[in-house]
């Protein structure tokens, strides 16, 4: 029996999705984002305002993973807002740390696959990723996300630059 549930967002769930990503970014040693602590402390009201934008959304999702009641992980994708774009979505994922290599990541991704495909809109889900960042390449890899390029010291973190991988998945669509 799975010990934790996905499904799509709901307004309520802006002060958990705030307290996990929050959680992410303190952690040490940090992990592969451009965000500091600091630099992520939205309004809730804006967050939920996201969670209702994207109920109405073709192109955008939000999708959360729940254990016992506790917010464990979040997959969004941010669609296009052009008319040029519409058919593009842009994802991010975090799962928390005591929840990793345990399969969130791998189930949230089918979810959001099965949303992808069941979407009339979305033909491209593209995403940017450290070029250290071993485990998440390797999922996004496993669900068909090809290598499109890099983003070469993309990043300054710890003194140091980073490089950003550029990867996206097509999905074939009839053209509206
Ligand atoms: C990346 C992340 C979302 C993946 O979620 P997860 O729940 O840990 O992922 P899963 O357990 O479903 O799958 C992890 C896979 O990576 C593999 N993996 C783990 N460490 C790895 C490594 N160092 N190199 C290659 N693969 C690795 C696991 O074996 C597993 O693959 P498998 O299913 O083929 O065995 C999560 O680890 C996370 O939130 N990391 C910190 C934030 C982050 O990096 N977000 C992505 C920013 S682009």
């Amino acid at each position: 029996m799975p010990r934790f549930s996905i499904r799509p967002a709901i307004v309520t769930d802006a002060l958990g999705y705030i307290d996990l990503i929050r959680d992410v970014l303190a952690e040490q040693p940090p992990v592969d984002t451009p965000y500091t602590s600091d630099e992520f402390n939205p309004p809730v009201e804006r967050i939920g305002a996201r969670i209702l934008d994207v109920v109405e959304s073709d192109n955008s999702c939000f999708l959360i993973a729940e254990a016992e009641g506790v917010l464990i992980g979040a997959l969004t994708c941010a669609g296009g807002t052009l008319a040029a774009d519409h058919h593009v979505t842009s994802l991010g994922m975090y799962v928390a740390k005591e929840w990793r290599d345990q399969g969130v990541g791998r189930t949230l991704m089918e979810h959001c696959i099965a949303w992808a495909e069941a979407s009339p809109a979305v033909e491209r889900i593209e995403l940017e990723v450290y070029a250290g960042n071993a485990r998440a390449i390797h999922l996004y890899e496993q669900f068909g996300f090809d290598h499109e390029g890099r983003k070469r010291r993309m990043i300054y973190q710890n003194g140091a630059y980073i490089d950003n991988l550029i990867m996206a998945r097509l999905l074939e669509k009839p053209r509206r």
